[in-house]
């Protein structure tokens, strides 16, 4: 049986990504910043396996999936009890102005760490435009490719299956401090859309 995976934001990469996991067999519980209700046309959209849920209850799945803007990540704290949970990290550290905030030197899954306390937190899914990672990832007889990064090798060989079984192909990029750095907004890999043969 697959995973039962929490979307926290429901937006442009929340509902892309939840259509892949749905497509391929697993079950998405999905929020956004409002009540459930409010994403009634989302889940019709989405189709079964999908369902609305507060945030809260979100964050309550095993896995869960980082999909709001990142100045908004350290209203999670309290959510839950993040201790070993497995957090994929989607978020880019951009301001609401689009320019990049100052991190003195950190990768921003490391700051992402500091919010959600002993979460295994793995980056992935923020280096594709939303509109490309909607997209169908077999392409030219290969697979579209995600960039993977974390600390907890465990967790991150369940986040490379999760990205393998919707159809792309994932490039281990090893620890945040090195490939979170490459991966993160407006660095090396940001937003290239490359296909693995
Ligand atoms: N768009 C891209 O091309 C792209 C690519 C890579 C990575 N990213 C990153 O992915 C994240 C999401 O981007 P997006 O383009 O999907 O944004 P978006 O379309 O603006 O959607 C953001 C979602 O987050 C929800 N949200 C906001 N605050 C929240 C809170 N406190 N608790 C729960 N949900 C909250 C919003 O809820 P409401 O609908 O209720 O406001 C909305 O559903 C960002 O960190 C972004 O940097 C984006």
């Amino acid at each position: 049986m697959k995973k039962t995976i929490g979307i926290i934001g429901a937006g442009n990469i929340g509902k892309a990504v939840a259509a892949h996991l749905i497509k391929n067999g697993y079950t998405v519980k999905i929020s956004n910043s409002k009540q459930p209700d409010t994403l009634k046309e989302t889940i019709a959209q989405l189709g079964n396996g999908a369902t609305a849920v507060t945030v809260d209850e979100a964050a309550e799945a095993d896995i869960v999936f980082l999909a709001l803007p990142w100045s908004k990540v350290k209203d999670l704290t309290q959510l839950t009890n993040w201790n070993n949970k497995i957090v994929i990290d989607a978020t880019n550290h951009f301001k609401p102005d689009y320019s990049v905030e100052d991190l003195g030197g950190r990768n921003s899954s490391d700051v992402v760490q500091d919010y959600l306390k002993g979460a295994r937190i793995i980056k992935a899914f923020n280096t594709l435009a939303a509109k490309i990672l909607a997209a169908n990832p077999v392409e030219a007889n290969g697979h579209r490719v995600l960039f993977i990064s974390g600390n907890d090798n465990e967790a991150k060989q369940q986040v490379s299956d999760i990205i393998k079984n919707i159809g792309f192909a994932p490039i281990d990029l090893g620890l945040l401090s090195a490939g979170g750095k490459l991966q993160e907004a407006k660095s090396a890999l940001s937003l290239q859309n490359l296909i693995k043969i």
